[in-house]
């Protein structure tokens, strides 16, 4: 059984004891999201020609997985998060979100993270926490200890009643990440979460997030321009080169965690990261 969403996602909602069977005969591998050869074409500016933002994209994460894209700007991984979420389309491929291994029926809950914070101004910080938690149908009883725990995980005890446009830019981006966090998600995505933080609060953030997933086990897709923190972060990273995006590098990290981003290993593989990277990228222009 299977559902169309959103832009043909495909959002695969089967039984557990469908999928439980599914997984034993190696039919459906334990990912979260698998993508094959996934071409996207936006309208090109003053003119009605298209062009290719995504070509051929194909990548798989696994369930409780942390996996990072890391590319130029502009080349197409905001576009990449929004097809996976289902609100943007696609031209061609295929995108796929599948159930946790053994959950029930329902398809995976998904958490996002935008580039921009995306608060409703009008509501306070506590509503607009509120207001996703009752659109993912989170029983009300447990709004309130919802609220405050994320509130508290991302620094911001106490700014329930406040609102949004009274905060800095990066306390409304801590917010944001207290209200993708606060539906408990299956499934992650955050678009360049902490970079418009300042070094200190995005340290303690990335700690953070490396608890999370010690505890909850989601599984994490992970947008970011900073190498360092791809590799500090990551289980698995792809790295995109742009015009069109297509994927140049997939890098399975096995450095053990928990890890510290001082640790030598951590610095080798950037440094040899950041190498690659910049000789693709500016050979293709
Ligand atoms: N809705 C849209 N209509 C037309 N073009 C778009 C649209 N959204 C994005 N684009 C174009 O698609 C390309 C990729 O944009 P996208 O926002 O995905 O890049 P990005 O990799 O996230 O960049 P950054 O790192 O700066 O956030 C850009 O050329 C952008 O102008
Ligand atoms: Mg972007």
């Amino acid at each position: 059984m299977s559902a169309q969403y959103a832009h043909n996602v495909q959002r695969i909602d089967m039984a557990p004891a469908v999928a439980d069977k599914a997984m034993r005969q190696g039919v459906m591998a334990s990912s979260a999201i698998t993508i094959d050869n996934l071409t996207k074409r936006f309208p090109a500016p003053g003119s009605g020609d298209e062009f290719v933002v995504l070509k051929d994209i194909s990548l798989t994460v696994d369930d409780g997985k942390f996996v990072s894209i890391v590319g130029p700007s502009g080349c197409g991984k905001s576009t990449l998060l929004n097809v996976i979420a289902g609100i943007e389309s696609y031209d061609g491929g295929a995108v796929a979100i599948h159930p946790k291994a053994g959950s029930a029926g329902s398809g995976p809950r998904i958490g996002y993270v935008f580039q921009s914070p995306r608060l409703l101004n009008w509501l306070t910080v506590e509503n607009n926490i509120n207001f996703v938690l009752e659109a993912h149908k989170v029983p009300r009883s447990r709004w309130r200890d919802l609220v405050a725990k994320n509130l508290a995980m991302v620094g911001l005890a106490g700014q329930e009643r406040n609102y949004p446009l009274n905060l800095s830019g990066g306390m409304q981006q801590r917010v944001a990440i207290a209200r993708a966090l606060a539906i408990e998600p299956d499934i992650l995505l955050m678009d360049e979460p902490f970079s418009h933080l300042d070094a200190i609060t995005a340290r303690k953030m990335r700690f953070d997030l490396m608890e999370i997933l010690e505890r909850a086990k989601p599984t994490i897709l992970f947008v970011t321009h900073d190498l360092s923190e791809a590799v500090f972060l990551s289980d698995h990273i792809y790295m995109m080169s742009t015009k069109p995006a297509q994927i140049f590098k997939h890098v399975a990290i096995d450095i053990p965690r928990p890890r510290k981003p001082e640790d030598a290993r951590v610095f080798d593989l950037e440094k040899e990261l950041v190498r690659e990277f910049f000789s693709v990228v500016e050979a293709k222009g």
